[in-house]
């Protein structure tokens, strides 16, 4: 599968570094193609390199990457071309009010396939998500069938676990997920290594 990073630094680079060494083919989407630390990256995983608009084009499934206050102008922007794509809402606006961007999708991107996860660890946990041989769960909501599929591929090509917990309508209780890894990381002072797992029996 195709895979569209947009943004390049922290989150864009941990996952892109995981979903190249699985085989899959990146194209960053930058605003600016030239950085070199982009190019070098690039060439460090065999990925390419474009716009945002280049790597939308180009992507099966497209991770938004890029900071919360970010992504409304983006969104904007790249609508119709986000239509029928798997869409990944990776970013936080921190601003107040939603930390997720589905109303944004909806106004903007009707047609696109929206999951939200890779929002609620920090970057630690995804580049080395294994605690004591255990792998962490990730949390995700969106729609199922094909692009389902995809989504707990790259999350399982992560190394992690996915966990779904239902369609796009429990895009809260995902981003409460991400509420709980703040309290308990500084809130609790338990630091940023830290993951959830769910047990079952
Ligand atoms: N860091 C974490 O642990 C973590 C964990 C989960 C989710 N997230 C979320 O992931 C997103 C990215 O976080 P990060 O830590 O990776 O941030 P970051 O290191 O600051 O990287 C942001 C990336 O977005 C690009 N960018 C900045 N402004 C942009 C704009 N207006 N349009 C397009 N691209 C733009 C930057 O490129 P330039 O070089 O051009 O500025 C950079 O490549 C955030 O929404 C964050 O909430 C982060």
């Amino acid at each position: 599968m195709k895979i569209a990073v947009l943004g390049a630094k922290i989150i864009g680079s941990t996952l892109a570094r995981k979903w190249a060494r699985a085989g899959y083919e990146v194209m960053f989407g930058v605003r600016t193609v030239d950085n070199p630390v982009v190019q070098a990256l690039a060439q460090e995983l065999g990925a390419a390199v474009g716009t945002p608009a280049e790597a939308i084009a180009f992507g099966e499934a497209i991770v938004f990457a890029i900071p919360g206050n970010a992504m409304e102008e983006t969104i904007a922007a790249h609508g119709p071309a986000l239509a029928g794509k798997i869409v990944i809402d990776a970013a936080n606006r921190m601003g107040g009010g939603a930390m997720n961007s589905a109303a944004l999708f909806a106004a903007h991107a009707p047609a696109a396939q929206v999951y939200r996860t890779f929002n609620s660890l920090g970057w630690e946990n995804f580049e080395d998500p294994v605690f004591d041989g255990v792998p962490a769960d990730l949390f995700y909501c969106g729609p199922t069938g094909a692009g389902q599929a995809a989504v707990e591929g790259l999350i399982g090509d992560a190394g992690l676990r996915p966990v779904r917990l239902g369609d796009l309508a429990q895009v809260g209780l995902v981003d409460t997920i991400g509420s709980l890894w703040f309290t308990l990381a500084f809130g609790q002072g338990m630091g940023r290594q830290l993951a959830f797992k769910v047990l079952t029996r």
